[in-house]
Formats: C-alpha cells, structure tokens, sequence
C-alpha cells in the first residue's frame, strides 16, 4: 500500500493506493491563507502537519488493514514556499508562500544578474524563495540570522514524517538555488543570494528514496513494515506523474489556486525571457515547461468572497455550455503576474461594467478572464518551441463544464477528460513512492488516465473567443501604467 500526500495552498489530500495505484480512499483537510498585507501569502506549517493527521486518521478508520500494509509514502507540494527553521528544527515565521509578492524588489536585484537566469533557467520571480530569503535578511535580520536550513513546504512534511532534510530536483528547481541543467545546488548561486549550502537539503530524485518514516509515527499508525518516503515532487511535476506526462506534446491544464498550462519537453530548453518556467520533472533526466499565472480558482474564490457566496454556487448559476463570450472583461491580476508579465505590481480589472448585469455575468467574466491569461501561457509557450497536441484538465475547477469549454476554445486545444478517478498531484506523489519501494521504471509505473471524453474547441465560437483575447491583451498595457502610477 502507498500514500500520496499532495500539499496544496488550500488543504491537504491524501490518497492510498495498491501497488498499481488503484485508488481504495482519498481523504482531505483544509487550513487557512492568510494575506497579512498587500502582496503578502503566509501560512502556519504546523497546519499542514495537523492536516496530514487529520487525512491519516480518516484514512485508518476507513481503510485500517490496508493502511497497516503501508510501504511508501509520496510527498507533492505547493512549490517555492520558504519555510524557515532553526538549529532545533523550530519554525521561525509562517512560511512565506509561492503567491507572496513581498519581495518584488529583492527578485529584481537578483534577476538583474544574468548569471541566476543562467543557471537557474528561468526569471527569478518575486514567488520563488531566494528573493524570499533577501527579503527576510533586510527585514527581519534577527530571523534570518537564525535561519539552519529552508524548507520548501512538503519537505517540512518530509522532516516530521522522517527526521531528514531532504528535498527533490522538482521543486528544488523553483528555488534559484538548483543549477537546473545541472540537477545539483548551484554554489555560484548560492553565493549571490547570500546563503550557504549547508542551509540546504539534501537532493534526491523524486522517484528515489528521500528517508524512512520514523519509527515511532510507524507505531502510532499501527504501521508493520518499514516505510520509505519518496523524493516526491512540486505540485506540477507531480500532477504530470499522475497524468502519465513525459513526452513531447503532452501536458495538462490545471485550474488550481493557480493556474497552470504544462508541457512536457524531451530536452532541457530554457526560455528564461519568455516568463515560461523550465523546472527538472521529479523523475531522472526529464524536465518540462509551464505558463503560471498566479490567481485562477483564486480569482473565483475571491469573487464568491466579494459577493458573499461560493464558488460552487456561483459556478452553477451559469449554463452548463459555453456559447461565446460575454462584454465584460476581467484581467486576473489580483496578486500580481507571472507568466507572461513577471509584474508583482499589477492589479486585475473588470473592464466594460453595465448596470444591467449581475453576479453571473461576473462569474463568466471570470471564467473567461482565467482563460485568456491561460491563453497568454500558450502564447509564451509556444514561443520556447513547445508543441501541445491536446491537454488533460486538472485541478478543482475543471469540475466546470463551462470553464472547461471556454479554455478549450480560447486556446484552441482539445481539452481532455480523464474517466473518474485520481489523477493528479496526489495519485502522483503515490506512484512516486511506488518507484521508490519498488525500483520499477517510472515510465511503467506513470501510465496516462483513461480518457472518458475530448472536449474540441467550438469551431463555431473560436472566432469570438480570439476576439475576446485580442481585447484583453489589449487592455494589458492600461493596467501595467496604472500599476506604475499606484506604486
Ligand atoms: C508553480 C507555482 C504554483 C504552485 C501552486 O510555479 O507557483 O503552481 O506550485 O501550488
């Protein structure tokens, strides 16, 4: 039996599978966000620890005999969150997040050296946690003094689970501290940003061990054997394990806190000046690209907050069909912009407001605005040379027909379905830690899901959709002048 622990922005969930990662239950638990200050995404590391509990619990009183046979354990995380330790392994702040902007100007200081772009392969953008660490250094000397090592998020996990400091070349990759041509800790880089290489984790692969349970949470899970617990891998490299993702015209969409648009290369092709992500995959020898922009389920969960209400409910006061789109514009730039703008300053917009709509027309607006900064990615993509066949759709809101139709038209790429069942970040944080009990290949192990449905592009309204893109690409610059203005 094997459990994959995928550590999102909104909660927890786990999954335990058999060793062909058949699914038998899935269990998950929510924690809080907070933004502090403008800019600012924090969360308490203790919370993602008491949700692991939690998700462990439910999953033994459902499943105790398989969960005693438990063999491995996969860690998937949110990426580039700095989670600060001292010498006794206490937490010295909330961690800092991947959708925190605080340090917009301690990234552009780095990334003005073209040796971090050089080495790291790709911009460092204010999210990624070498700006984080500056940041702390100016403000917060008497933290970052006391500062033994940086923990991305689900290797906090790993250190309660294990014991060890230990992370993978997956999200290792979105720190600006891993050569990632190179898949080690880039001393150079290191040196730049003001930090030491004892300050960090061990590397692994994700698909190899990354340390053992520790023998007294085995006992209180009731656990019989030993348990190694994977490398593991970012949300994202994760999620392409659990799609099957690895070659050459495959990748997904996902519609998380973030949104996504993944595609898989045979090569290692940095595109630093596109805002395209280049990060090693969590399996040896393979790397991918991705667009990330930084609010998509984001956007429609700070709506439902606006108008007091939910993101389901708002979902489901919209036709289940797309039918073009509507005048109002929205621009998701509530946190700011990474791919294509690189912009913690901007702000979103909804452009084109009449008296007589109301919230549905903002829900779709939404909708629509997700998917054209979506489309932005594909652009920006397509630009490093990486070639998309179709995409499997991931993540919370592909439970939306509606959103699903309208990224489909708006990039003009089949959308796929996976039939039910896991198959993402969670279920490939539990074939990682296959790999890594078993040694099995993980091109064996990684299979594509099943796909119960193709949904094409609306030949009918990629036209209008085009137009819709060409509108809100247009309006970029307002707001970028604006952004200016108000800093
Ligand atoms: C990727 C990124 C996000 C987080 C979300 O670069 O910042 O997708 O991994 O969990």
């Amino acid at each position: 039996m094997y459990l994959g622990l995928d550590l999102g922005t909104s909660g927890l969930r786990a999954i335990l599978t058999d060793g062909e990662g058949a699914v038998l239950g899935v269990a998950e638990a929510h924690y809080p966000n907070p933004h502090p200050h403008r800019g600012w995404s924090e969360q308490d590391p203790a919370d993602w620890i008491s949700a692991c509990e939690t998700c462990v619990a439910e999953l033994r009183a459902a499943h105790g005999a398989a969960f005693a046979a438990l063999r491995g354990i996969g860690l998937s995380g949110q990426m580039h969150g700095a989670t600060l330790i001292d010498a006794q392994d206490r937490v010295l702040r909330p961690a800092i997040l991947w959708n925190d902007t605080r340090s917009a100007a301690e990234a552009a200081a780095f990334d003005a050296d073209p040796m971090l772009r050089e080495v790291s392969a790709n911009i460092v953008f204010p999210g990624f946690t070498a700006p984080k660490l500056a940041w702390v250094a100016k403000h917060e000397p008497e933290v970052f003094a006391q500062v033994a090592k940086v923990l991305l998020p689900k290797d906090y996990l790993r250190l309660w689970l294990t014991g060890e400091y230990v992370s993978d070349m997956s999200d290792a990759a979105g720190t600006t501290w891993l050569d990632v041509g190179k898949r080690d800790w880039s001393q150079a880089a290191l040196d730049a940003t003001g930090m030491r290489r004892d300050q960090m984790p061990e590397l692994v692969e994700g698909s190899a061990p990354g340390g053992m349970l520790r023998t007294a949470l085995a006992s209180d899970w009731g656990v019989q054997g030993s348990v190694v617990v994977a490398g593991g891998g970012g949300d994202n490299a994760a999620a392409a394990c659990g799609a099957g993702c690895f070659a050459e015209g495959m990748g997904f969409v996902s519609l998380g806190t973030s949104g996504v648009l993944l595609a898989a290369r045979d090569s290692f092709a940095p595109a630093p000046e596109s805002a395209v992500h280049t990060f090693c995959h969590a399996v040896p020898d393979r790397w991918y690209q991705m667009g990330v922009i930084l609010s998509a389920t984001d956007s429609l969960n700070w709506l439902a907050r606006a108008v007091n209400s939910e993101p389901g409910k708002l979902a489901q006061a919209l036709p289940d069909r797309a039918s073009g789109p509507g005048d109002l514009l929205f621009l998701p730039y509530l946190s700011g912009e990474r791919t294509p703008h690189n912009s913690a300053k901007l702000r979103g917009a909804f452009v084109g407001l009449d008296v007589a709509q109301g919230s549905e027309a903002l829900t779709q607006a939404v909708m629509e605005g997700v998917a054209y900064a979506l489309r932005d990615s594909w652009e920006a993509l397509k630009s490093t040379g990486a070639t998309l066949d179709s995409v499997l759709a991931v993540g919370g809101g592909a439970r939306s027909r509606l959103w699903l139709e309208t990224i489909a038209s708006t990039l003009n790429l089949p959308l796929s379905l996976p039939a039910s069942g896991e198959f993402g970040a969670a279920l490939g944080a539990a074939r990682l830690a296959i790999c890594a009990d078993t040694r099995a290949d993980p091109a064996d192990v990684m299979t594509a899901p099943e796909v119960a449905e193709v949904i094409e592009p609306d030949r009918d309204h990629v036209a209008a959709y085009e137009a819709g893109y060409q509108r809100y690409a247009a309006l970029y610059p307002a707001l970028a002048a604006d952004a200016e203005r108000a800093a």
